[in-house]
């Protein structure tokens, strides 16, 4: 069976509801869809209910950018993925880099928020990846394995196969610093083998990988063209139509 090929859109803290609504429309009817090609945005929380409706009558998947690692009660700001159920979220973004370091979230802390995804069968998209410091140490493979190691000590193997993981090297994020094709390969076969030595060798093949990191209409064709990188998980050029539609054609 063929992996699942991704273009996600991760709109970050940007956009009032004018112009998401305008941005979900444009994506919408230009988007011709492909056999095995998933089209996710993730808008911020407060957009998700109006871009939910927006996408009624659409292949385009909603995703939200994080959730709680708890179903619901006393948790006062958090979103519940419950509510990100009920507000048809099939896809939600856990461990972003931004969040990890802003916000200090543990690997633990997130194997727990993918628990919780996936007892509503919400997909978890797990992102993971070194910062610049750690690969000059050259640490960061150690990093990795650790973030891995987290998820598949806590799940269940009845839900392995329904993860997907996206690797952003945290030094190509918003930097206009793409990893390149090459750099971005030899990691995702990394990620691959450690989820067939952590999981097992079933789900690593079936486990769809996507990079992230500066991905733009002019390097997208090239790093998608890589066996290992299964989508793109693209922020800043997801916030423009032509650009986000230009990164799915080359898919
Ligand atoms: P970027 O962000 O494409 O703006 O580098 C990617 C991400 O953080 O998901």
């Amino acid at each position: 069976m063929a992996r699942m090929n991704y273009i996600a859109g991760n709109w970050k803290m940007n956009l009032l509801p004018e112009m998401a609504v305008e941005l979900t429309e444009l994506i919408k009817s230009q988007l011709v869809p492909k056999p095995n090609q998933e089209i996710v945005l993730f808008p911020q929380t407060g957009l998700i209910p109006l871009i939910s409706q927006v996408l009624l009558d659409s292949t385009i998947q909603l995703g939200a950018q994080n959730t709680s690692d708890q179903l619901s009660g006393a948790y006062t700001g958090e979103n519940s993925p419950e509510l990100l159920k009920a507000l048809r979220c099939s896809y939600c973004l856990i461990g972003h880099s931004e969040r990890r370091q802003y916000f200090s979230e543990s690997d633990e802390f997130i194997a727990r928020k993918a628990e919780v995804l996936t007892s509503l069968k919400i997909t978890p998209i797990i992102c993971i990846g070194e910062s610049l410091e750690e690969r000059e140490k050259e640490i960061h493979l150690e990093k990795i394995t650790n973030q891995i190691k987290a998820i598949y000590q806590r799940l269940e193997p009845d839900v392995w196969s329904g993860l997907v993981f996206a690797y952003e090297p945290i030094w190509a994020i918003g930097t206009g610093k793409t990893a390149t094709a090459d750099q971005a390969d030899e990691i995702h076969k990394f990620i691959r083998s450690e989820i067939g030595r952590l999981g097992n060798e079933f789900v690593a093949s079936q486990t769809s990988i996507l990079y992230g990191g500066s991905a733009k209409p002019s390097n997208a064709k090239e790093l998608l063209s890589r066996e290992d990188i299964d989508g793109l998980l693209v922020g800043g050029a997801s916030l423009n139509a032509d650009d986000f539609l230009n990164i799915i054609e080359s898919c």
